[in-house]
C-alpha cells in the first residue's frame, strides 16, 4: 500500500464493507457479538477520521438483506448495538456536523431501531460536513428490482416513456438518489467479494481490499487505503 499524501484528493465518497468480526471475536476465544460491539469502536474511529480527512459521503455496510439467515441472537445482538450506538452517538453526530441517511429493508428492522433512526436522521437532515449513509437490511439486488418495479409503474401509468429510460433515470430510482457513487470500497477480512452492496453504484470504484478484520481497522488502515487510491489512475473507460 502506499502513503497517504494530505495535499493530493482524497475521495469524496468511501463505502465499506465491514467484515470480519465474528473471525476476530474466534481468535480471541470471545463470542461473536464480542467482535461486533468491537467493531462500533471501528466505525466511530473512521467516522471521525473521513470527517477530519475532508471526505464527504461514508457508506458503511452494516447488514445485508441476506444476513437475517443468521441466528436470532446473533441479529438480536447486531439490532441491540444499532440502538446503542444511535443513542450514543447521534449527539455526536450533531456535534460534528454529520447527516445520517440509511439505505434497505429498514421495515423489516425492530420497530425501535426503526424508530430511533427516523429520529436521528430528522435530527441531523440539515446537518452537511459529512454524510454517513448506513445500509441496514440492505441488498442490491433488490435495489435493482425495487427501482424497477417503479419505473414499470410509472411506464404503465403513461408517466414514462420506456424508450426514454437511461442511466441517469435509473440511478435516481435507486435508494442512494441523489448520492454521487463511492470512488473508493474498502472490504475488510480479505474476501474478495461485493456480497450483494452497491452493483450499480460501484461501477467505476475503486477497489481496496485489506486482510484486517474490521475490529481491527483504525486511521492508518484507511489513511493506507486512501494512500492506494491516491496512486490509482482512474480512467473510466477513457485514456
Ligand atoms: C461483519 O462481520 C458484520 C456483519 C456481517 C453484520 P461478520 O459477522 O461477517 O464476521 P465474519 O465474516 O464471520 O468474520
Ligand atoms: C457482508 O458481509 C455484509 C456486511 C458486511 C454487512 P458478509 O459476511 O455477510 O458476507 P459474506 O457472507 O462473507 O459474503
Ligand atoms: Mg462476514
Amino acid at each position: 500500500m502506499s502513503a497517504f499524501d494530505p495535499g493530493k484528493e482524497v475521495p469524496r465518497h468511501i463505502a465499506i464493507i465491514m467484515d470480519g468480526n465474528g473471525r476476530w471475536a474466534a481468535a480471541r476465544g470471545l463470542p461473536r457479538r464480542d467482535g461486533h460491539r468491537a467493531g462500533a469502536d471501528s466505525v466511530e474511529e473512521v467516522l471521525r477520521s473521513c470527517r477530519e480527512l475532508g471526505v464527504k459521503y461514508l457508506t458503511l455496510y452494516a447488514f445485508s438483506s441476506e444476513n437475517w439467515k443468521r441466528p436470532e441472537s446473533e441479529i438480536n445482538a447486531l439490532m441491540g448495538l444499532l440502538a446503542h450506538f444511535l443513542r450514543e452517538k447521534t449527539p455526536t453526530l450533531m456535534r460534528n456536523n454529520i447527516r445520517l441517511q440509511v439505505i434497505g429493508h429498514i421495515e423489516k428492522l425492530p420497530a425501535r431501531n426503526q424508530r430511533q433512526l427516523a429520529e436521528s436522521i430528522a435530527m441531523t437532515a440539515k446537518n452537511d460536513g459529512l454524510t454517513l449513509i448506513v445500509a441496514l437490511s440492505y441488498g442490491s439486488r433488490e435495489e435493482i428490482v425495487d427501482a424497477a418495479k417503479e419505473l414499470m409503474k410509472k411506464a404503465k401509468a403513461g408517466e414514462l416513456d420506456p424508450d426514454a429510460l437511461d442511466v441517469e433515470t435509473f440511478g435516481r430510482h435507486l435508494y442512494t438518489a441523489g448520492l454521487p457513487d463511492p470512488d473508493l470500497l474498502i472490504r475488510t477480512s480479505g474476501e474478495c467479494r461485493v456480497s450483494n452492496f452497491l452493483l450499480w453504484q460501484i461501477s467505476y470504484a475503486e477497489i481496496v481490499i485489506t486482510d484486517v478484520f474490521w475490529p481491527d481497522f483504525r486511521r492508518p488502515h484507511l489513511e493506507a487505503a486512501i494512500g492506494e487510491y491516491q496512486r490509482r489512475h482512474r480512467r473510466f473507460g477513457g485514456l
